[in-house]
């Protein structure tokens, strides 16, 4: 079954003029969505990014997608899944430039450009490394000009940052390396490079790769201080300005030796950090204004699942992560009550087309004293109108609940204090254990892939 796409990208089709050469635009501004001039990015990071795009673009249309290989980020779309498919894009591209077979690379956001706009911390971080407003000079899933189950198929390959497995819809495409921070599941044994490795940010890992090969250059090629910068932020960020507990050796090693090549490289590393991080947190906290559907939206990863037994289909399942409580997001539903949170929930997993959705919230508990607690929330539906029948439906929310409320990672769930209040294939816990999407997806997973 595959999705209805458009032949001609997003970007192009949006402007009447898209079918004239470059060269006929006015210099320095290209037509947004909306047809209005808006400033070109500027740097060179920027120009190589849009370069890019055109040729991969004008090579496609030429029938040449076989010369490209696509770098992709998970499609929950985050700084670090960008920053990383980028990083390695760059390096492939800037490594093999004088060899006689250069390699044609290119980034792919897994994301439709206007997911990107939920995230304002992207917006700020790419608008300080000079890129065009909009997301213009990157490639995104809304603008992929071929289905992907075909696509993957014509590539030469794909390269995996920031996820371990491809999307089934990449599953015939020859995945060249993988560089991921989440847990191994196996996939492609003979990629190259093949690194998993726990740091705060998959970005380290690439940025680290992308260093030593370069190093080793009798001439380096150009590194654009906006990609360092760009590097350094996607660091930042999930790191907590290198002071979190997720930040390892590995993450501070290489931004020194990304500092030290950009343009703050007099400056100190903690201070760098510290106030990117400052910078990029508020911005990405300044979502007060979304409603559920753009929450659920806004970090978003859905997959197909198969199952072993022919009685019990292939599934669909999607993972939205959601920083803040149930109580706060029925708040900010039109009816302000707990029917309308799921009736907005389910109109979206309906249009994602998901039969299990699950839903991560986080939040910060203000206690009397003043202190803080970290609480987190799951939420469990199981529709009975995509793939499966409601007997199915039945059957998985059962397989599913057991799986979390047995898991074997030592999080205690407590069903949350409306449980009594859900319906029919509904569940909502509450646990302290600090466990979030790394964790909660593989178990349920595997659940769904054992489900029998
Ligand atoms: C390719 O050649 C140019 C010009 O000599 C040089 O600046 C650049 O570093 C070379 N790139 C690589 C990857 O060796």
């Amino acid at each position: 079954m595959k999705a209805l796409r458009t032949l001609i990208p997003a970007f192009l089709a949006a402007s009447p003029v898209g079918a004239m050469p470059q060269n006929h635009l006015p210099k320095q501004t290209i037509l947004g969505a909306a047809g209005r001039a808006k400033p070109l990015g500027v740097g060179h990071f920027s120009e190589w990014s849009r370069a890019t795009k055109k040729a991969f673009l004008v090579d496609w249309q030429a029938g040449k997608a076989s010369e490209w290989t696509i770098v992709e980020g998970n499609e929950g779309g985050d700084l670090d899944s960008m920053t990383a498919a980028l990083t390695w894009a760059y390096h492939l591209d800037h490594i093999s430039e004088n060899s006689s077979h250069p390699i044609k690379a290119i980034a792919l956001l897994q994301t439709p450009s206007h997911a990107l706009d939920l995230r304002p911390e992207n917006k700020l971080a790419l608008d300080n490394s000079q890129m065009t407003a909009g997301h213009e000079d990157l490639l995104t899933m809304d603008e992929l000009p071929e289905d992907p189950e075909t696509l993957a198929k014509k590539l030469k390959g794909i390269v995996l940052v920031d996820h371990a497995e491809p999307l089934r819809k990449w599953s015939h495409a020859n995945i060249v390396s993988i560089f991921d921070h989440h847990k191994d599941r196996g996939t492609a044994p003979k990629a190259k490079p093949r690194v998993f490795e726990t740091t705060a940010s998959c970005t380290t890992i690439v940025a680290r790769q992308m260093l030593d090969e370069l190093e080793q250059l009798e001439e380096e090629y150009h590194m654009p201080h906006e990609l360092l910068e760009l590097i350094l932020s996607a660091i930042a960020i999930d790191s907590g300005g290198l002071t979190s507990d997720k930040t390892t050796k590995a993450d501070i090693e290489t931004s020194k030796r990304v500092l030290a090549r950009s343009a703050w490289a007099k400056k100190d590393l903690e201070d760098v950090m510290e106030d990117l991080d400052d910078q990029l947190t508020s911005a990405q906290k300044d979502i007060d204004h979304l409603d559920l559907r753009d929450l659920l939206r806004r970090d978003w990863k859905g997959d197909l699942i198969d199952t072993p037994s022919p009685r019990t289909p292939t599934v669909s399942l999607g993972f939205a992560s959601v920083p803040y409580s149930m109580d706060e997001q029925i708040l900010k539903t039109d009816f302000k009550e707990l029917f309308d949170w799921f009736a907005i929930h389910a109109a979206w997993t309906a249009e994602a087309g998901v039969d299990i959705s699950i839903t991560l919230n986080k939040y910060k508990q203000h206690h009397k004293d003043g202190s803080k607690e970290k609480i987190r929330e799951i939420v469990l539906t199981v529709r009975d109108d995509v793939r499966i029948d409601q007997h199915q439906a039945n059957a998985l929310f059962k397989v599913v609940k057991e799986a979390l409320e047995n898991n074997a990672e030592g999080i205690e769930l407590t069903p949350w204090h409306r449980a009594d209040e859900l319906s029919n294939r509904q569940m909502v816990w509450t646990h302290k254990s600090g466990a979030g999407r790394k964790i909660i997806r593989p178990i349920v997973e595997d659940a769904v892939s054992g489900w029998d």
